[in-house]
């Protein structure tokens, strides 16, 4: 397996380099990745390429045994270039010209930056498709990420008219799936649309939505531009990849992957002024994430989280033992190499407080041995872990088109959608239940049971098959908002949950918005959730049962006795409606009887401790930095995977312990 480090040879004086591969053979790293910000080194200025630098570090890194993995230099347009040629540069929504002086300061719809794309992709690629060890590429460096994703410049206008001139061929049709009679909006010639710029109300939704569907083609399409280029010319096994970054920002991670060979990620469990790491569940869904946009394939973390990260704030000290469980919870998830972030803190540059394994004094300390150890232990059975096979029994549906509608118009001051969908996948993650995240592409055969968080812009393709997997006996789990869109992003003319009436028995004439400030409660009147109560909050479903059963009423509002919560038998299947935000204690009651009905293998587990089997590998990885925590093993021989010792009854897990476990 690949462990590596990401290395910029640029920023240290040449030296220094060989001290710096002499500490990475002792670490036994076996790949760096390099030059994904080095446009200025290797082409100086325009039509002038160099690469003497990246010539000689890999000459030094490949002759000690280490692998190279390139970056193109996308995402970091040179000076001279945007001096040149300033219609370059992105625009923000209030039509202001984003300077340069950072990076990711471009806009995708520059026929000029496709250009210079070409021209030193082409180069890159002739100079390095062939040499024996150089595995792979990665392109550009996490688009769309830092805002970059949206421009709305005049090139970005005009090309955002194209597209849809292809999408709907004519202004009566456009005007009619955006609903431009309202405002007395209706176009009447293609140049007079424009892109969301500042206004004083609000955008037309469909026109938002629109817009962030022609972004995120505009940057698959800059992606495959690239992709396209590289394989004319390297060599057949030299990878192609792009590390991601899974926010809800107008890039559609599914598209864009079917250009790559496989996914990559950028691990970064806290970042910047976070004073905590994200939860071990928002984590485990972003691997999950990871697998789901190249339909179930292994992923490289090609940034995995070393050090303190941070610009003019430093964020949060990974503690002693983050950096090996954040590993292993990645491994345990799909990842099949990792890449640590980064090999040494630089000293000068926007990023002088993104530590490394290494800090500013290049000195091996804590993090260099924790690191260490790691490599140490993979090396005894990294390879067959990252082989063995991940069989999820749940999904978890993950539309980004449903992302941007609800960024688009989140309805409530309190709504956040990652916040929200992490709340219904949690009560999985948390009964060590494990979840693939799927779209309308996949077949849901294999699953017992799927999960379908605030579904509020439908697609009907999904509608359909999700439908299917009930009446055939499948368990479906959706929350409140579901079935209020159609694909226009028109609301729907039916009773609500619209298309989902029949599917979910239930109807919901009135609903209720509840900004931060207000809650009401739930209580809980059958199953493990009776007699419980739960505050109810940003959103409420005021629920009338057709031929659904009722699980919790609401109370303490005026809808007191209203059902908050139902259950529906469709088909030979079963359907839940929540109608509200509830807390964490409520959902774990009521996902406990639901995947205990669907049949759904759990391995509960006290404190903070995940538990993921991938083939005959159990992993466990203790998320608390304080508390010590047994885990009861079920029956069956377990043995430690790096020394192959027995393990018998109970594991003690010490604050950020991370074990892998053979179960045969
Ligand atoms: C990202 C980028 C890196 C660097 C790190 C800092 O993930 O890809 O270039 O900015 O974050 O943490």
């Amino acid at each position: 397996m690949y462990i590596g480090v990401d290395y910029y040879p640029e920023q240290w004086p040449k030296t220094r380099w060989a001290e710096d591969v002499r500490l990475m053979k002792e670490l036994g790293i076996n790949v760096v990745r390099i030059a994904e910000f080095g446009w200025q080194l290797m082409e100086p200025e325009e039509g002038v390429y160099d690469f003497s630098l990246y010539d000689e570090a890999i000459e030094l890194l490949t002759s000690n045994g280490i692998k190279v993995v390139l970056g193109t230099p996308t995402a970091t347009p040179p000076a001279w270039m945007i001096h040149s040629y300033p219609e370059i540069l992105p625009v923000d929504e209030n039509g202001v010209t984003i300077s340069f002086g950072a990076r990711r300061h471009y806009t995708v719809n520059s026929g000029k930056y496709h250009q210079f794309t070409k021209k030193i992709v082409t180069k890159m690629a002739e100079k390095y498709g062939q040499h024996p060890d150089i595995i792979g590429w990665q392109v550009d460096n996490e688009y769309g990420h830092e805002k970059s994703d949206r421009s709305y410049g005049a090139l970005d206008r005009a090309a955002f008219q194209c597209w849809l001139k292809e999408k709907y061929q004519t202004l009566d049709e456009l005007n009619q799936q955006w609903g431009t009679v309202f405002w007395s909006q209706t176009y009447t010639d293609w140049s007079q649309i424009p892109t969301p710029r500042k206004v004083y109300q609000e955008h037309n939704p469909s026109l938002l939505l629109d817009f962030d569907r022609f972004c995120a083609d505009a940057y698959t399409a800059y992606n495959k531009l690239q992709v396209d280029i590289l394989r004319s010319i390297v060599r057949k096994d030299q990878f192609i990849t792009h590390n991601f970054v899974f926010t809800d920002q107008a890039i559609n991670q599914w598209d864009m992957s079917k250009d790559l060979d496989f996914v990559s990620f950028d691990n970064y469990p806290v970042w910047g002024g976070l004073a905590e790491p994200i939860k071990p569940a928002a984590i485990a869904q972003q691997h999950d994430l990871c697998r789901s946009a190249k339909g179930g394939k292994n992923f490289w973390v090609m940034e995995e989280l070393s050090g303190a990260q941070g610009w003019s704030r430093i964020g949060y000290l990974p503690r002693p033992g983050h950096i090996k469980l954040w590993t292993y919870q990645a491994i345990s998830r799909g990842a099949e190499a990792i890449v640590y972030f980064r090999w040494r803190a630089a000293q000068f540059g926007t990023e002088e407080f993104c530590h490394g394994i290494l800090d500013h004094d290049g000195l091996p300390k804590r993090k260099y041995e924790e690191v260490k150890e790691v490599i140490q232990e993979l090396k005894t059975f990294g390879d067959e872990w990252i082989n063995a096979s991940y069989e999820a029994e749940v999904a978890a549906y993950y539309d980004i088109e449903n992302a941007w509608a609800w960024g688009i118009q989140p309805q409530s001051d309190a709504f956040a959608y990652k916040q929200e969908f992490l709340r219904f996948y949690r009560p999985v993650h948390s009964a060590n239940v494990l979840t693939d995240l799927v779209t309308a592409a996949d077949d849901l055969a294999r699953y017992k049971a799927v999960i379908v968080p605030i579904y509020f812009l439908t697609n009907s393709e999904f509608t359909e098959k999700l439908k299917q997997f009930v009446s055939n006996g499948g368990t479906a789990i959706l929350s409140y908002r579901a079935g209020v869109k159609e694909e226009n992003n028109f609301v729907t003319g039916q009773t609500l949950p619209g298309a989902l009436s029949e599917f979910t028995g239930i109807q919901i004439h009135e609903y209720e918005s509840l900004q931060t400030s207000q809650q009401n409660m739930v209580v809980g009147i059958k199953g493990t959730i009776k007699g419980q109560e739960s505050t109810a909050t940003i959103w409420c479903d005021l629920i009338e049962p057709t031929t659904a059963e009722v699980l919790a009423e609401y109370k303490g509002c005026f809808y007191e006795g209203t059902a908050a919560i139902t259950k529906n038998s469709f088909g030979k299947g079963t359907v839940y409606y929540i109608g509200t935000a509830l807390e964490d204690a409520m959902l774990d009651g009521l996902y406990d009887d639901i995947l205990a009905e669907a049949q759904v293998d759990t391995f509960k587990t006290n404190g903070e401790v995940e538990v993921v089997k991938r083939g005959q590998f159990y992993s466990f990885l203790n998320h608390s930095t304080t508390e010590t925590t047994p885990v009861k093993l079920p029956d069956g021989t377990w043995k430690t995977a790096a020394t192959n010792e027995l393990v018998k009854g109970e594991l003690m897990l010490k604050p950020l312990q991370a074990v892998v476990l053979i179960n045969e």
